[in-house]
This record gives structure tokens, C-alpha cells and sequence, in this order.
């Protein structure tokens, strides 16, 4: 069922964003649905609380129901009343990183309805930096179940031309409040075990956490080949995910071998007549030609905040093939590296 979708701007006009925020504060507390931008990419908000709410935002994504949701607060205080057994840890996170990028892993109290968790005994917590976000979470008087505002399987959306794209006439309202600064989802760790994990890395990087936490590792399922036969823990991370739809391969080696390769392969595509995108950073791409060129900036933070627009741009374009670059894995670097690797289902050939 199609129904009308609130598309509410964000006009630095202090007046008409009240309006909107309390429009969206009071559709999220009966139980509907709004998509808003938070500083990492745009979320799908539904009450946390309300486990119908939980259901109707699994079924506008098309999200399988065992993929549970992070539940968005608006103060630190907050995590007392959805989580049990907190360790020290969460509050020298809570205390460094939040409000910010990060999601924490923590035993779920009886208050969070396990539609949210996809059935599991923990649950997801964070507290976005975005003002907007926030102020629409205090509006709404609850908590927050927020998934990235995307169809599921398609990029994350880092403005609100692609979540209209993705979710129009599926959900109550859109705020569109700009492209999105950083442009790759939440660093989450797991802090319910006896050493806390990172089950997905973000712009919260490993090193940043080591400089609060004692000890701290990457889950397993991360780092593993993909035909190894270990389970990443965050459920959705084994989900086919951000691929566009055209086959991808990243080719990885020095500069001189990376540029050779890929102007052989764009070759050889084009001769049999098929159209192909490439994607590169500034400085290498000037030295490419193909029939959709992707030149996402000059550093990793750029990479970042253009990535997910890049894959989406391709599938628009409608190339038959997609060669890439394999950007630096410094800092933010892994987390990009983590969501190309997932978009090119591990394609990768080192030349
Ligand atoms: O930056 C973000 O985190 C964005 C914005 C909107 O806040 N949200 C986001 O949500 O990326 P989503 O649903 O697209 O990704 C949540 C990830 C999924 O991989 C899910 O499996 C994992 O978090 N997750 C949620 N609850 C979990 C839990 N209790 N244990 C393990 N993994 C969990
Ligand atoms: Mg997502």
C-alpha cells in the first residue's frame, strides 16, 4: 500500500525547523515512521518501544526480522533504562565518544520488545551527534529503533534524495536535512563479552577505542576470508549488502600497476561493447577514460563521505561492469575498505 510521504526540509529557518521537528517528534510517538539525517547516514526511525512500530520498519525496508535494529537515545542516562549488567567500559565510551558515531552492544533490560533485537538477549544503543536527530528523538518522548534509511541490500543513503529514492510513498515523513558529513554507518562494538569487540568498523576506529578501553578486538567474522567458515556476530554483516548492480572488482597494487591493469580491463569491456564505470580518487582517476568515471576526492574522508553515492550513481547509470581502486585502510580507511569489499562481494584481484 502506497501511502503519502511528508517530505519536511531543513531550512536553517529557525521557525519553519521547529515545525518540522515537532511534526516528526509526533508521528514517531503514535507509532509511524521518519526518516532523518544523523551525522553518519540517514536512519529510518520508528518507537523502540512500540514493537509494532519495530515491525512496520522491517517491512518498508524489505529487512529480514532477525536483523535487529540500534535504538537511537537522545541523554546517556538513557542506556539505564534499555540495558542491564552495564559495564565501566560503555560509560568511558558513553563519556569520550557520545554523542558521535558509535553503537554499543549491551544486555537488553525487559523494557526493549525483541522484534527490536531480532529475538537476541542484547541490544544496540547510540547516541547520535546530529542536531537534528536529537532533536527529533526528544521530541518523539521515547527511544529511537532507527536501521540506515535505505531498501534493504541497497547503500546506505547519505542524502535525502536517496532515501525519497528508496522509501517515498513506504513511510510517514522524510526530513531532509542535507548530504550527510561522514557518509559510512556507526563504529558498533560489543561490550557483553569478556573483551569488548568491534562488529562493524566507522569513523570510530580501532586506535580511537584502544586509547579508552584496555583491551579491545576485531570480531573474527570481520577479518576472516569470506569462504572461511566464521560467522560475523552482528547479524548484519553477513547479508549481501551496498552492491550495486553490476559486478565490481577492486584491483589492489601500487599506483603504476593499479592505473595499467585498469585501463586493460576498460579496454577489453569496451571493445565487447559493455559500459563501465570506474571509481578512483582525484589525483588517479584524471589518468583513466571509461564511460562513467567516479573521481571520489582526494583523501579517506572523502572516500567516505562519497562512497555509497558512487554505488548508487553506478546502478543509475546502468553500467554492465565496475572496476575500483583499493583506497588506504588508515583509519576511517578500514571501514571504507570493510563496506567496498562488501559491495564487490569480495572481488578483489591484486595486480
Ligand atoms: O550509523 C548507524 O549506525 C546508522 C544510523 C541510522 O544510526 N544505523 C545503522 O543501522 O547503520 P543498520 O540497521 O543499518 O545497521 C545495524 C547493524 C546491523 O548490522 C545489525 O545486525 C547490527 O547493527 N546489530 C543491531 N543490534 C545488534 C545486536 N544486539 N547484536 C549484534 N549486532 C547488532
Ligand atoms: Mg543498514
Amino acid at each position: 500500500m502506497r501511502m503519502n510521504t511528508i517530505i519536511g526540509k531543513i531550512s536553517g529557518d529557525s521557525k519553519i525547523d521547529e515545525q518540522v521537528i515537532a511534526r516528526a517528534g509526533e508521528i514517531l510517538g503514535k507509532g509511524g515512521l521518519v526518516a532523518f539525517p544523523t551525522e553518519t547516514v540517514y536512519g529510518l526511525g520508528g518507537d523502540a518501544m512500540d514493537y509494532q512500530a519495530a515491525g512496520k520498519i522491517y517491512a518498508a525496508k524489505g529487512r529480514p526480522s532477525d536483523n535487529p535494529l540500534i535504538v537511537h537515545i537522545s541523554k546517556i542516562k538513557d542506556i539505564e533504562n534499555l540495558a542491564i549488567d552495564i559495564p565501566e567500559d560503555a560509560y568511558r565510551l558513553a563519556e569520550r565518544f557520545w554523542p558521535g558515531p558509535l553503537t554499543m552492544i549491551l544486555k537488553k533490560s525487559e523494557a526493549v520488545p525483541e522484534t527490536v533485537t531480532g529475538g537476541l538477549q542484547t541490544v544496540a544503543i547510540r547516541l547520535p551527534a546530529h542536531p537534528i536527530a536529537r532533536d527529533i528523538i526528544a521530541a518523539s518522548g521515547t527511544y529511537i529503533a532507527a536501521p540506515s534509511a535505505n531498501i534493504s541490500g541497497r547503500p546506505s543513503p547519505t542524502d535525502a534524495k536517496h532515501v525519497i529514492e528508496d522509501l517515498s510513498g513506504r513511510i510517514d515523513m522524510i526530513v531532509d536535512g542535507g548530504s550527510i558529513e561522514i557518509g559510512l554507518e556507526s563504529t558498533i562494538v560489543d561490550l557483553t563479552e569478556d573483551i569488548p569487540t568491534i562488529l562493524r568498523p566507522g569513523y570510530i576506529t580501532f586506535e580511537m577505542l584502544q586509547q579508552v578501553l584496555r583491551n579491545v578486538e576485531m570480531d573474527k567474522g570481520l577479518t576472516a576470508d569470506i569462504k572461511a567458515d566464521v560467522r560475523p556476530k552482528a547479524p548484519g554483516m553477513k547479508y549481501r549488502h551496498y552492491a550495486p548492480k553490476a559486478d565490481m572488482v577492486i584491483l589492489e597494487g601500487s599506483t603504476e600497476n593499479v592505473l595499467k591493469e585498469m585501463k586493460k580491463l576498460v579496454n577489453e569491456q569496451q571493445q565487447k561493447g559493455h559500459k563501465v564505470g570506474v571509481m578512483l580518487i582525484d589525483e588517479h582517476a584524471k589518468e583513466i577514460n571509461a564511460d562513467c568515471i567516479i573521481s571520489i576526492g582526494s583523501n579517506n574522508n572523502d572516500v567516505a563521505r562519497h562512497l555509497f553515492a558512487a554505488l548508487r550513481k553506478f546502478d543509475n547509470e546502468e553500467v554492465d561492469i565496475i572496476y575500483s581502486e583499493a583506497f588506504s585502510s588508515e583509519g576511517i580507511g578500514q571501514a571504507v575498505m570493510n563496506r567496498l569489499l562488501k559491495a564487490a562481494g569480495h572481488k578483489i584481484r591484486k595486480v
